[in-house]
């Protein structure tokens, strides 16, 4: 494991993603992002104080293409029991890649697949204070409450964290993980619009599937729904 540290840099995803000789658990961190990306290609705003970085994990058990929402789905879930330990509070998570505190977002993540590795991307709020538009979508904690903390340790015990948990994902602890992920499920029981590439319809979100999926209620009829497929708005 190598810990690569900038002040700045375009993005800790991208420095991963280009490095030829990456090895597992090498840990990208920036203080600030000039080119901070998200899913979909959307921008990820990248200030100073919040926790921005990125690590390696290799591709060394084989999750179906179909499955890929479960790796995300796991990060989520183990970012949300780090962040718990860090401040006990009322987190959620929001299928597949975000984690929601008072209605509004605290974390994103970006998973991206390369070669034999997995780059995981993650982008926390923590110490960051955010302004204008950004106030109405997104929360940080130390905008709850009222605290700094120490970036470096935060980051720490995610990566950690994460690592023991997919030791757990592996040895087959999946359903004991799911279950633990939908008391938490943000969109549990709320009005969504699915949008796929011929469609848009509305719907009631239920529980995180086993394979990963969203049921979702529309009329008299339950489907499921995989992420690349759908726009959640
Ligand atoms: C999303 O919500 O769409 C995911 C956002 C992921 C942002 C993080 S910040 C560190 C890493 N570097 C990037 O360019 N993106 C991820």
């Amino acid at each position: 494991m190598r810990i690569y540290k900038f002040d700045e840099i375009d993005s800790t995803n991208k420095f991963l993603r280009e490095k030829e000789d990456v090895i597992e658990g090498d840990l990208a961190i920036a203080k600030v992002q000039t080119l901070g990306r998200g899913r979909r290609g959307n921008k990820w705003v990248s200030t100073e104080g919040a926790a921005l970085f990125s690590f390696v994990l290799k591709h060394d058990i084989e999750i179906p293409e179909e499955e890929y929402m479960k790796l995300s789905i796991l990060i989520g879930y183990s970012l949300l029991y780090s962040l718990k330990k860090i401040e006990n509070l009322d987190y959620k998570f929001k299928w597949t890649n975000d984690l929601y505190l008072d209605e509004k977002k605290i974390s994103g993540i970006l998973v991206e697949k390369i070669r034999d590795n997995y780059i995981i991307g993650i982008g926390l709020n923590i110490n960051n204070l955010n302004l204008e538009e950004a106030k109405s979508i997104a929360i940080s904690l130390r905008e709850k409450t009222g605290k700094t903390y120490d970036l470096e340790k935060v980051i720490a015990t995610v990566v950690e964290d994460f690592y023991n948990n997919f030791q757990e994902f592996k040895k087959g602890k999946w359903k004991e993980i799911l279950e633990k992920i939908n008391k938490v499920n943000y969109l549990y029981g709320k009005r969504i619009n699915i949008v796929t590439f011929d469609k848009e319809e509305s719907g009631i979100a239920g529980d995180i599937l086993e394979d990963g999926m969203l049921e979702v209620f529309i009329g008299d009829e339950i489907k499921k729904y995989n992420i690349g497929s759908i726009h959640i708005s």
